[in-house]
């Protein structure tokens, strides 16, 4: 048995060095406010034990790493059907391009970039009329923890900003690949990516990833393994975006980036893991993260691979 508390210590210490590297998302100007120089780490095993390091207790905002939970809850309400309106493949564009979109006729290449994510939130609401509470209920039963919450000041901040997420629901909206009106999806998409967690949270409630779709806590399975299985694909291949085969290939774990610098990453069969460091590469990826993870899988020689 692996010492996994005494590895992610040699992390951490390991890490210190680059801490400092790549810059802070500032084009939401509400995330600019956070600490650049944190690091925390959280491991949690498919037997339920769990070994943290840093600021593990530090919550911090999800934002894409939200698309992970609303895929999981449109699979569930609608499964295969969602592959009409999105597709499956890596972008090799940035998370937030609209050039792809049309040429592709506003099917977005995947559910993990801004396009993709939208029209799985207008699924949400088709479903449930309410996509706020919905996703964050969702989220708080999968990490079993009730005050988890929406960070409103971060979601305005986006609203008032985030022209890019503005032309790109208007352009899906033409291509009538959105059911609602394009505000109610933004204003939606915008409170999900606000979502303030942290490292601890997001390793158990990505758990039932590492685990055929089971949160152990939970009386029902979250997703059945097929689905468990197509989710973790897609974080392999479209989860970091336009570096994704650059972290398959340093990491080699499924995982899912935000750009307030977190990441969650599976071992199916074995755990789920969560770093957190806010400056980002030029992709958009925890800088020190990937680093963290990517030392982690050397030194465990555990991978997917
Ligand atoms: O829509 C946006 O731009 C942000 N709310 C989320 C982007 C994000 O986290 C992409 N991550 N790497």
């Amino acid at each position: 048995m692996l010492d996994y508390q005494n590895i992610l210590e040699e992390v951490a210490h390991e890490i210190k060095p680059y801490l400092g590297e790549g810059r802070v998302a500032s084009y939401i100007p509400e995330l600019a406010n956070v600490e650049p120089n944190v690091f925390a780490m959280s491991l949690i095993d498919v037997n339920g034990n769990s070994f943290h390091v840093g600021d593990y207790q530090k919550r911090f905002s999800i934002q894409s790493i939200s698309k992970l939970f609303t895929l999981t809850m449109a699979i569930q309400l609608i499964d295969e059907n969602l592959w009409n309106r999105i597709g499956k493949e890596p972008s090799g564009t940035s998370f937030n391009s609209l050039v792809q979109l049309e040429y592709e006729n506003g099917i977005p290449r995947n559910p993990f970039i801004n396009a993709g994510a939208l029209v799985v939130t207008d699924v949400i609401l088709s479903q449930l009329q309410d996509a706020h509470q919905s996703v964050l209920e969702f989220i708080r039963t999968l990490a079993q923890k009730d005050d988890i919450n929406f960070d409103f000041s971060v979601a305005k901040s986006e609203a008032q900003t985030g022209f890019r997420n503005h032309a790109m629901a208007n352009f899906l909206k033409s291509f009538k690949n959105l059911e609602h009106e394009p505000t109610r999806v933004l204003n939606a998409y915008f409170h999900h990516c606000s979502i303030a967690m942290n490292t601890q949270e997001l390793a158990k409630a990505g758990l039932f990833l590492a685990n055929k779709g089971v949160q152990p806590s939970l009386p029902v399975p979250v997703l059945n393994t097929r689905q468990t299985k197509r989710i973790n694909a897609l974080m392999l291949t479209c989860g970091t975006y336009d570096s994704v085969g650059d972290f398959a290939y340093r990491v080699g774990l499924p995982a899912k980036s935000g750009v307030g610098g977190g990441i969650l990453a599976t071992l199916p069969g074995k755990f789920s893991i969560c770093v957190w460091s806010p400056r980002l590469n030029e992709k958009g990826n925890s800088f020190a993260g990937t680093k963290a993870l990517e030392l982690f899988t050397t030194k465990t020689k555990l991978s997917i691979f």
